[in-house]
């Protein structure tokens, strides 16, 4: 029997090793379908992988009569319908560590351009304006990081900025008053951790409870002037409500990696001076792409092969 596995968005080519290795199995890459056209030809695979950029619906997956795993090669599985892929008896494996370094690392930088100005300073030198007034920034130093999730990522940038002499105080419904401090850092509710952050950075997945988590209400909680990152999902952060509390000068700035319909190029938070953002880099490291491609990638062939995936 040769299983065949159909790879739909691009994956890191070292990372697909173990697929190209392994015995009784035949990969197709094929990562410019169209919904349509990949609807039309999912039946013919007995495995999938996506990075986030596939939607795989339950349409798609209704559609997929052999298939029997789909792997995600990174964390966050909101592109996956996953009732759906339980209801029809799929497996969804992801790679849940491979990235974490290089997420967190993206929103340190983010974090320091945003108190420096670092993007605005270079455009506005890359248009021949050497204009060192407008661009006068903030120390870290001394200044609150709030974290909101402390899972992988949240520690690990909660460690960096600890590195930066920031003080930490996070929220995660599992964070306990041990954990914080064997961690060094404080704790509190939701509602403390916005009251007392200049810095607020979110690293929850999305979920129902999440979604909007940052509203019109959390804002009115944080104070004047802080400066807000989301590297994790479009969506925790309410876009409109982060557009009406930077225009009204609540939030002195944003740092976008992700935005609650993707891709996108013309939208109203970008027009905005206070708003710096790239395009779902948080992953996007060499060894990022190779972790979570091999980690999926081993996975998805000991499933199929008859072995127990390790991130089920
Ligand atoms: P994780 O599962 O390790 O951590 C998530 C944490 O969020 C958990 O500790 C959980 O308890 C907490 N949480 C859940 N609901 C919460 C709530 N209502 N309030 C506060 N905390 C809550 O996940 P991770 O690997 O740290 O990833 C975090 C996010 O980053 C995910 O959304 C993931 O998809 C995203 N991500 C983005 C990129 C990127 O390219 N920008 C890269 C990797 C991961
Ligand atoms: C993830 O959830 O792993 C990231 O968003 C990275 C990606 O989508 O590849």
């Amino acid at each position: 029997m040769v299983y065949q596995i159909l790879v739909s968005d691009p994956l890191s080519e070292d990372g697909i090793q173990p697929l190209r290795k392994a015995d009784g199995v035949e990969i197709t890459i094929q990562t410019a379908l169209t919904p349509e056209q990949l609807a039309e030809k999912i039946h013919e695979y007995d495995a999938l992988l996506v990075r986030s950029q596939t939607q795989v619906t339950r349409d798609l997956i209704s559609k997929a009569t052999n298939l029997k795993v789909i792997g995600r090669a990174g964390v966050g599985v909101d592109n996956i319908d996953l009732e759906a892929a339980t209801e029809f008896g799929v497996l969804v494996v992801n790679a849940p560590d491979g990235n974490t370094n290089s997420a967190a690392e993206h929103t340190m930088a983010m974090i320091m351009s945003l108190a420096r100005n670092i993007p605005q300073a270079f455009h506005a030198l890359k248009h021949n304006k050497w204009d060192r007034k407008s661009y006068v920034g903030v120390e870290l130093k001394n200044k609150t990081l709030g974290v909101v999730g402390l899972g992988r990522i949240g520690a690990e940038v909660a460690f960096r900025a600890k590195g930066q002499r920031m003080n930490v105080k996070a929220y995660d419904p599992f964070l306990t008053e041990e954990k914080a401090k064997k961690m060094g850092i404080g704790y509190g509710t939701l509602e403390e951790v916005l009251q007392s952050a200049d810095f607020i950075t979110v690293h929850t997945p999305l979920l129902k409870e999440t979604k909007h988590l940052i509203n019109q209400k959390a804002f009115e909680q944080m104070k004047d002037g802080v400066q807000i990152v989301n590297c994790a999902r479009g969506g925790i952060i309410d876009e409109e409500a982060l557009y009406q509390a930077i225009v009204t000068k609540k939030v002195a700035g944003a740092a976008l990696d992700v935005f609650e319909e993707e891709p996108i190029t013309d939208h109203k938070l970008l027009e905005l001076p206070e708003v710096i953002a790239t395009p779902h880099l948080g992953a996007s490291t060499k060894e990022a792409q190779e972790n979570v491609a091999i980690d999926v990638s081993k996975d998805v062939v000991t499933f199929l092969t008859g072995g127990l995936a390790r991130n089920p």
